[in-house]
């Protein structure tokens, strides 16, 4: 496994490239399962997730390649609806074929994702709203199998419990060829959910709705395959925010929806950083520390759960304290242990941490838990003196295209080492 070295001290100046949205481009691929042909989906980034998901394509008898960004399906009728534990092991983003498979084939089995570092993560909302439709779910084994007797899902009223984002996706994915009208209320409001709509859409679903909590669809009796450019990666984004802020640089990050950022943008501006909109992307700069500046994650369009470690890295040496409540998942906080034996001053309790900001971290060895907290423990490297090895950096592989090329290429200290094992 594979672990990054990381010179701290480092100021953050220049352009960044931002990446298309993993979390658009999860449930967009599988989108290729509800109609046969040739589709093209472009500005796809070139992660562990994305290639796990075309695996899962290819199991199911469709051609399925990453290519410069841009990724092919030849989509053609599936034998066996079926995503092997040996993949949803891997990545539970998996779940997403759900939708389209029971939609397409009235059939489906799907290895059931277990919990994962940050949570139980569930997927009862995503189950509660095809029963609704008519279908009927057996776990056994480990696998959840779904059969719709009628052989076509019905629409209908769901309400979800809570605005989950794959639930709505799935939710919305089975919609689409259903027998008349579905209505999802609560549902979620994120952009990926917007993007999945427009690109549903002009595959010829009849979606209205998407970005607000209430969702119609109108079942149609086929869709048509679809070219499709994604938008960027909002977190991605995000992330260099925070990094730019933490390391009192100045970046600018082409490519990117400003209105994606408008939560993290009034956080960051909150704190004292220069955030503005600026032609295609977004410029971030620092020339003094951050203020101290509480936080509370979201549904969106509140402050995404997804930047919580970011933001909270961003706060250890902030002037003054903060709070930061984690409201979406039960255990989100890992990064917090790592970032205090960096040197930062941090107690938890429950959903709250309580971040007082010091003058500085201390380079040392940490180790990658989830995604996002392992992207805050590089920005701390980058911020910290002396030397940050962060291991099982496979974790940031997940979610971020070459991130040691680009925060290079923005002056930072850093190199992939190559891990044993
Ligand atoms: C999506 O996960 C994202 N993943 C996550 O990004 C993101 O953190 C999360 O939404 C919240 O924004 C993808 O889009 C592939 P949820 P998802 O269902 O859909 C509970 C990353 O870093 N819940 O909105 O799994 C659940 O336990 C990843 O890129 C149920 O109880 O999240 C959680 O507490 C990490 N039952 C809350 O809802 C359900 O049926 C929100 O979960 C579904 C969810």
């Amino acid at each position: 496994m594979d672990n990054f070295r990381i010179q701290g001290g480092a100021t953050l100046k220049g352009r960044v490239r931002i990446s298309g949205a993993k979390n658009a481009a999860l449930p967009i691929l599988c989108a290729a399962l509800l109609a046969d042909g040739d589709h093209v989906f472009r500005n796809v980034p070139n992660l562990m997730d994305v290639r796990t998901m075309g695996k899962l394509l290819r199991t199911m008898g469709l051609d399925a390649e990453l290519a410069d960004g841009t990724f092919s399906v030849r989509s053609r009728p599936v034998n066996e609806p079926v995503a092997p534990y040996d993949l949803v092991k891997q990545m539970r983003a998996s779940v997403l074929v759900l939708g389209p498979l029971v939609a397409r084939y009235g059939r489906a089995s799907v290895s059931l994702p277990g919990g994962c570092a940050i949570g139980a993560r569930p997927i009862d909302q995503h189950l509660k709203g095809l029963e609704a439709m008519g279908a009927q779910i057996r776990l056994q084994h480990g696998y959840v199998h779904v059969d719709v007797p009628k052989g076509r899902l019905q629409g209908a009223e769901l309400v979800l419990d809570m605005p989950t984002v794959t639930g709505t996706e799935n939710l919305m994915s089975a919609a689409v060829l259903a027998r008349g009208r579905t209505t999802i209320v609560n549902a979620a409001r994120e952009p990926e959910i917007e993007e999945l709509a427009l690109v549903l859409n002009k595959m010829g679903a009849q979606i209205e709705g998407a970005g607000t909590d209430v969702i119609v669809i109108q079942g149609v009796e086929g869709l048509d395959p679809v070219d499709h450019a994604i938008i960027a990666d909002r977190i991605e984004a995000g992330t260099f925010m925070a990094a730019a802020a933490a390391t009192q640089g100045d970046v600018f990050l082409d490519g990117v929806t400003f209105d994606h950022l408008e939560a993290v943008a009034a956080k960051l501006r909150q704190a004292g950083v220069v955030v503005e909109r600026e032609g295609s992307g977004v410029r971030v700069a620092a020339e003094q520390r951050a203020r101290g500046t509480d936080a509370t994650t979201a549904p969106h369009p509140g402050f995404p759960t997804d930047m919580q470690a970011q933001f909270m890295v961003v706060m250890t040496t902030a002037s003054g304290s903060s709070t930061i409540v984690e409201t979406i998942f039960e255990n989100r906080f890992m990064h917090v242990p790592e970032l205090n034996r960096m040197g930062a001053d941090i107690s938890v309790s429950g959903r709250n941490a309580h971040v007082r900001g010091v003058a500085t971290l201390q380079g040392a060895q940490v180790m990658a838990t989830d995604l996002r907290a392992s992207a805050s423990l590089v920005i701390a490297g980058l911020v910290a003196e002396g030397t940050t090895e962060v291991l099982r950096v496979y974790h940031i592989d997940r979610g971020y295209e070459r991130i040691e090329e680009k925060l290079s290429a923005l002056g930072a200290r850093i190199e992939r080492v190559p891990g044993h094992a």
